[in-house]
């Protein structure tokens, strides 16, 4: 296990390199834009943390960045397009003032095809790096600072012999009370959909050590809501099964929850169900991908589970954890999907009863086996499924909230939200109004009187 961690000689090297530049970028400042997923914010944060360890003041505002760093994410063409007309819109800015410098990073900046593409469109983009190189921050700022031509880090195997773990290294989180904890990363499953495996290298795990150090000191800072990350969480192998280590992070003194994301249902096991519904500080969420409801579409997917054994563990989780709310992710159109295989999607939603889907029309990812498949389903085919899908999870999800009609929820509040109301959300990550400001962070027992698809609204008790 040690061979993938970094090497703190390295992790010097970077700290004594951020240090010397301290004189250049005295009064700069530095901004980090994101897409994608959970891991990718995390990944921003440690960014950030390490441009700022660097001397940069982080900015939200690109416009007054003299460094911009755009992480990118890879999982659909919807969300690469969107990250590449980001980087066009420092076209004119770096035309004005050269000194600005511009990186790209993520999943889009760890495939060969992409980096070709903005190698030859995107000349203005100074840096790249790939998703294993953020510990070496400090060298990639000052070549690049250094550099009249454009520099890369990348190496074509996201899990290089250098090592791909680092501890030590700082995190500027972006909240004071929420925070991420990735566990592992990578992954092994390669369903043949998706870039993860490709952009993201072989799973490899933290120690379990160094977790629940992480996870003690967050909670001693006074962080409330801790989110345990991996692709496939329940392949963590630090030490001890990932359901331990959820049972061991939630057994500090204080009140906090901790969520975790995201787990197969190849390897939901018994034992994380039964941890869920032991500790009361893990959240009553589990989210739980099942992509198809088709056994014939799942095994096209690689997904190495059927319907009937996704409906078994759904089942188990509903029966053991009282309030659970269950989350997934549903592809729809994916190539050779017909009207039969898309009922048994429809039919379990239906039978489930999930809380929240998310759902995606299905997009072929170059280097996939699924990109290469023959019958690729139209996008006006699509779009009726993709409608029908979420018309039917809308009255399913009402459905199920207006169970919590009269019952007391537990809210850790989030301020308020975009319109002004005061909000939060529930252990199930409901999204909960009421009629008082309470200060983020904070725990509030809220009696919940009305609801809709996706939220609850009542008064502080
Ligand atoms: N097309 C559409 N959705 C995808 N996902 C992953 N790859 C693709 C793809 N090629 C979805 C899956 C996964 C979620 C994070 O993104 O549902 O669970
Ligand atoms: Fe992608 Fe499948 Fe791995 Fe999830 S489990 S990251 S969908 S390959």
């Amino acid at each position: 296990m040690n061979d993938i961690y970094i090497p703190q000689s390295e992790i010097q090297k970077q700290l004594n390199i951020a240090d010397s530049l301290k004189d250049i970028t005295k009064g700069k400042k530095a901004c980090v834009i994101t897409f994608g997923c959970q891991q990718n914010e995390n990944d921003s944060e440690r960014i950030a943390g390490a441009l700022e360890m660097c001397g940069y003041e982080i900015t939200d505002n690109s416009d007054i960045a003299d460094v911009i760093i755009i992480n990118t994410c890879a999982i659909r063409e919807h969300a690469e397009i969107r990250a590449l007309s980001e980087a066009g819109q420092f076209k004119g800015r770096k035309a004005a003032d050269r000194s600005i410098k511009i990186g790209l990073c993520g999943c889009m900046a760890q495939q060969s095809h992409r980096r070709e593409q903005i190698y030859k469109s995107y000349p203005y983009v100074d840096f790249i790096f790939g998703t294993d190189m953020h510990h070496r921050l400090p060298e990639i700022i000052k070549t690049a600072l250094e550099s009249k031509k454009r520099v890369s880090f990348i190496t074509d195997k996201p899990h290089n012999e250098f090592g791909v773990i680092s501890e030590g290294m700082p995190v500027r989180r972006e909240s004071g009370y929420k925070a991420w904890v990735p566990v592992m990363y990578g992954c092994n499953n390669f369903c043949t959909y998706c870039v993860v495996p490709y952009a993201r290298g072989q799973e490899r795990s933290r120690k379990k050590e160094e977790v629940l150090a992480e996870v003690e000191s967050l909670v001693k800072q006074g962080y409330k809501d801790i989110t345990l990350l991996g692709q496939n969480v329940n392949s963590f192998s630090g030490g001890c099964s990932f359901a331990e280590l959820l049972d061991k992070c939630a057994s500090f003194e204080g009140e906090y929850t901790v969520r975790f994301m995201t787990s197969h249902p190849k390897d939901a096991s018994d034992e994380l169900i039964e941890v869920m519904a032991n500790n009361p500080k893990v959240a009553k969420h589990f989210h739980l991908p099942v992509q198809s409801g088709s056994s014939r579409v799942l095994k096209l997917m690689n997904r190495k589970y059927d319907r009937e054994k996704y409906l078994e563990t759904a089942m188990k989780i509903k029966a053991r954890v009282p309030n659970v709310s269950l989350t997934t992710d549903i592809i729809v159109a994916f190539p050779t999907e017909t009207e039969t295989d898309f009922a048994d999607t429809m039919s379990l939603v239906e039978n489930v009863g999930f809380d929240m889907i998310y759902t995606f029309i299905y997009s072929p990812r170059v280097g996939t086996v699924a990109a290469k498949m023959e019958g690729q389903i139209k996008r006006e085919i699509a779009n009726v499924r993709f409608k029908a899908l979420s018309d039917l999870q809308n009255d399913v999800a009402q459905r199920l909230n207006e169970e919590f009609i009269g019952r007391t929820v537990r809210v850790l509040s989030d301020g308020y939200n975009k319109n002004g109301i005061p909000c939060g959300r529930s252990s199930q990550n409901k999204i909960v109004t009421y009629d008082k400001y309470v200060p983020e962070g904070q725990f509030v027992d809220v009696k919940v009187e009305n609801v809709g698809a996706y939220l609850l609204n009542g008064k502080i008790i």
